[in-house]
């Protein structure tokens, strides 16, 4: 349901020596999905981990995997990581000049796929293909590593993301990544955002299950605020 706030941890923090018991810990949280940050040297500036990697997530969680690809050929790799286990592909628009292809291809092998702009992309980057998600990725940090401050002024692509799917009665959600925790997410949330990936907030944190805790509350709080506040409008409407 495009309105439910999901909580999406980004395996990128997590302790890489202990990587399945960190999981286990996101599984008794209550994460909802789980976030993985494939990066090639090339799009960004970092190297992380491929299909390998994905596949053996895939054998001991039944979490759903949305496999972020920050590199510069996803549909090079896109079959590869759809037979790894991703359940979703969020491909950059940065690298594809027409991303209809790949998006169709991916959904074809019953795979989810989104689309992610980053910080300095303009929304119009992906206005055109929004007939054809699952999902939008607003970055709101450039890609690349975890632990950054949150880019606030990224969220008028998430407002604007909001207007046209309720105008066009689109359900895909609208994800965030970057700089997220319990203050930022509520402003998220208040801008249109759905899914809340958080990396340094849960994974560095003393206590990851009360980190993920309190964003989700900060976040289901604003989300009925914010839908409260629609009603009332609805209703002085109404009045008119
Ligand atoms: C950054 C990655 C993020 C990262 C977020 O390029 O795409 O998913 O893990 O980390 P935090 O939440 O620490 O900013
Ligand atoms: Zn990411």
């Amino acid at each position: 349901m495009t309105d439910k706030i999901q909580i999406a941890p980004s395996i990128l923090s997590a302790d890489f020596t202990r990587l399945a018991e960190d999981i286990r810990l996101m599984e008794t949280a209550g994460a909802d999905l789980l976030h993985l940050d494939v990066m090639d040297g090339h799009f960004v500036p970092n190297i992380t981990f491929g299909p390998l990697v994905v596949e053996a997530i895939n054998r001991m969680t039944n979490l759903f995997l949305d496999v972020h690809l920050m590199i510069q050929d996803p549909a090079q790799y896109a079959e590869a990581f759809i037979r790894a286990g991703a359940d979703r592909l969020m491909v950059h628009i940065e690298v594809m000049d027409d991303p209809k292809p790949l998006l169709d291809q991916i959904r074809a092998h019953g795979c989810q796929a989104g689309l992610v702009l980053n910080p300095e992309t303009p929304f119009e980057a992906v206005e055109p293909h929004l007939a054809n998600i699952d999902c939008l990725l607003v970055m709101s940090v450039h890609p690349g590593f975890g632990g950054q401050k949150f880019k606030p002024e990224v969220l008028d692509k998430a407002r604007r993301a909001k207007a046209m799917r309720e105008m066009n009665g689109w359900a895909w959600p609208i994800e965030i990544d970057g700089g997220i925790d319990a203050q930022t997410a509520k402003q998220a949330v208040q801008s249109g955002v759905q899914i809340l990936v958080a990396g340094n907030a849960i994974f560095k944190s003393k206590n990851p299950t009360e980190a993920l805790k309190q964003i989700r509350e900060s976040a289901e709080l604003a989300a009925t605020q914010t839908s409260s506040t629609r009603a009332e409008i609805r209703t002085d409407e109404g009045f008119l």
